[in-house]
């Protein structure tokens, strides 16, 4: 079993957006999720993530240093592969005492993981310090997908880097469809030019929500180019799933 060293604590205070997560990914909450971890590997779901995020480590074809943003549990550390160092960055102590655990067979020896308890917006890395930046059920839903968690990705990756990452898409049923978006979404296609990209940042409810065309927007703001953009039906959500590229 992999029991990856001590947890790092780096960053001093985490923004409005990291001890929102800290208050929500409690030691109860950590503990049910990772009840969960087992059962949901065996699920749908987490085999369609975890074969996309194989497949994107599969493509360097060579030794990589990967960073999963907002890592909890370690769910999805089983699925990665020709891996020379591994960082997970996570704002919640609960979870990433779990993730020293992670589930399944980690390919990744546990003197190559290192766990930093810490805020994403916030904390820090090496220009260029790592080959993948990836994140699953974290930005565009926890954490805003903007311009600016973009740009640290790519200041983060090394020239050719890939950043995989999933969103939540507006039209999830899980988006409680409140009147005043049902009247947003008919109105935006007849609203003047000017006001159309005000609209549709309140459907995307300043980045905790992310479409295809908003995703695209996002990464070009970052001079990241897009891989792949596509849809995915969880159980849960539907997300955008998406593979960027640094130049
Ligand atoms: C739904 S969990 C996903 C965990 C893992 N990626 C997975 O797929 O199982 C969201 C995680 O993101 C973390 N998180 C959210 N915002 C964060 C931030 N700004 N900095 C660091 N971690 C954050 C939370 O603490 C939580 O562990």
């Amino acid at each position: 079993m992999t029991v990856a060293h001590p947890i790092e604590r780096r960053t001093p205070a985490p923004t409005p957006w990291g001890a929102r997560a800290a208050g929500v990914y409690t030691e109860p909450y950590a503990e049910r999720y990772r009840a969960h971890d087992e059962t949901a590997r065996a699920g749908q779901a987490v085999a369609h993530l975890a074969a996309w995020l194989r497949a994107i480590c599969d493509r360097f074809g060579r030794p990589i240093a990967v960073l999963d943003l907002g890592c909890g549990t370690g769910r999805y550390f089983h699925a990665l592969a020709h891996v020379r160092r591994l960082v997970g960055i996570d704002v919640s102590r609960p979870m990433l005492e779990r993730a020293r655990r992670p589930v399944g067979d980690v390919a990744v020896p546990a003197d190559r993981i290192a766990l930093v308890e810490g805020d994403f917006l916030q904390h820090e890395f090496q220009p260029g310090e790592f080959d993948l930046v990836y994140s699953i059920g974290v930005l565009g839903e926890h954490s805003p997908f903007d311009e600016a968690i973009a740009s640290r990705v790519a200041r983060w990756l090394a020239p050719g880097g890939r950043f995989a990452f999933t969103t939540v898409h507006p039209s999830s049923p899980s988006v409680p469809r409140t009147m005043k978006r049902r009247v947003a979404e008919r109105l935006l296609p007849a609203v003047p030019a000017p006001w159309r990209s005000g609209l549709r940042d309140r459907l995307m409810s300043g980045g905790l929500y992310a479409d295809e065309a908003r995703v695209r927007e996002v990464l070009r703001l970052a001079d990241l180019g897009p891989e792949s953009i596509e849809p995915f039906a969880s159980d849960v959500h539907l997300h955008v799933l998406a593979v960027a590229r640094k130049p």
